[in-house]
């Protein structure tokens, strides 16, 4: 078997983050997303991998490499607009050959890994499976309708009335004949040539598309409140450490991880929260939820609930909440300041609060 990762795309929902680098690439935890992908794919015993990249390449190029690191071949894909996730199957086929793969969507998380499904789809060997999760708001997602046996029989983009609660899961998984449908379907109303329609032309050709239903959390990372809710998750299995130093004026609460080199000084640190490598808090409140990461500045200020990119200032800031702070941004008060701000800043911005 082997595996397509998507981290193409336009990511126009994490704008303005995403003018500047991949959205798959935006650390929930202090990691790329995409990591957290990439390492449920090796844990599952998959190997080969290809990287579906656009704008991005040279980013993504950077920042997994050849793959060995993670226990992967990697093979880049480039793919000139983002026309489709069945696009991106189709300009994939030399690297997919007639193997089984699997399809993973760069920027989505599946709590407790792939590798129970993996296996079972090579059990089973349908001719391609889907995955679900119950959802609260089914009709922003593909719905899937099943029978009593799990089989799939229906399936809806983003229906203003559903028919299930059953949302598709970004991962999904292929016999060769999935490269027929994807050669037989027509771009959709928005230009692309949809999964889901392939999907559909598989079950009206009589092909057996089983789903299966996880238990463990699935997101769709796509914009901020799923980023910052991924991040609070993943920051309560967090390993706590105090690796930088702290001074003896600083209280550090629950689960926190202070990276090598991070600075900590008359500062109150609530956990779960990591700060990243050469960071340095003095005088702040750190909240629970938050991820600082690397080389960044907190200085009389509070954060909680956000995660702040690398190289970024805050600077006498209170307070600032359910926020995501781009790389290289500076947020500093002058006089007065405000009860409590709530910011979407992109890279190398900089902020300037009224006093
Ligand atoms: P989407 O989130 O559906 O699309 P997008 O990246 O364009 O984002 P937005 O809706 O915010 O504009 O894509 C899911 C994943 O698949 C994401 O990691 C990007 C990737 N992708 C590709 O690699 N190629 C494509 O043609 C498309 C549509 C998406």
């Amino acid at each position: 078997m082997k595996a397509l990762v998507l981290a193409g795309g336009a990511g126009t929902r994490l704008r303005p983050i995403t003018h500047t680098s991949a959205k798959q690439l935006v650390p929930v935890a202090n990691k790329p997303i995409l990591f957290y992908g990439l390492e449920s794919i090796a844990a599952a015993g998959v190997t080969e991998v290809g990287i579906i990249v656009g704008d991005t390449e040279s980013e993504v190029r950077a920042a997994i490499g050849d793959g060995s690191r993670l226990g992967l071949e990697v093979t880049y894909i480039r793919q000139e607009a983002p026309l489709g996730l069945a696009h991106a199957v189709l300009i994939a086929a030399d690297f997919l050959g007639d193997d089984d793969f699997l399809v993973f969507l760069g920027d989505n998380f599946v709590f407790g890994g792939i590798t129970e499904i993996v296996r079972r789809f090579t059990e089973q060997r349908p001719d391609a499976q889907v995955l679900v999760t119950k959802v609260g708001n089914p009709s922003e997602f593909g719905v899937a309708e099943l029978d009593r046996e799990g089989k799939l029989i229906g399936l809806e983009e983003k229906p203003t009335e559903p028919r299930t609660d059953l949302a598709l899961v970004g991962v999904y998984l292929f016999t060769p004949v999935a490269h027929t449908a994807m050669r037989a379907i027509e771009p959709s109303a928005r230009g692309e040539l949809e999964i889901t329609d392939a999907l559909r032309w598989l079950l009206d050709g009589g092909y057996d598309v089983r789903a299966g239903e996880i238990s463990g959390y699935w997101k769709d990372t796509g914009n901020v409140a799923d980023m910052l809710e991924v991040n609070r998750l993943l920051l309560e299995t967090l390993e706590p450490a105090v690796l930088g130093e702290v001074d003896p004026d600083t209280e550090i609460v629950g689960r926190v991880r202070i990276e090598p080199g991070a600075r900590v000084s008359a500062s109150r640190v609530v956990g779960p929260a990591i700060i990243g490598a050469g960071t340095v808090v003095t005088g702040s409140y750190v909240g629970p939820s938050t991820s600082i990461a690397e080389n960044c500045l907190l200085r009389d200020s509070e954060v909680e609930f956000s995660i702040v990119l690398a190289d970024s200032v805050l600077d006498g800031v209170h307070r600032v909440e359910a926020s995501l702070i781009g790389r290289n941004v500076t947020v500093h008060v002058t006089r007065r300041v405000p009860v409590a701000h709530r910011l979407v800043i992109g890279d190398h911005g900089w902020v300037q609060l009224p006093n």
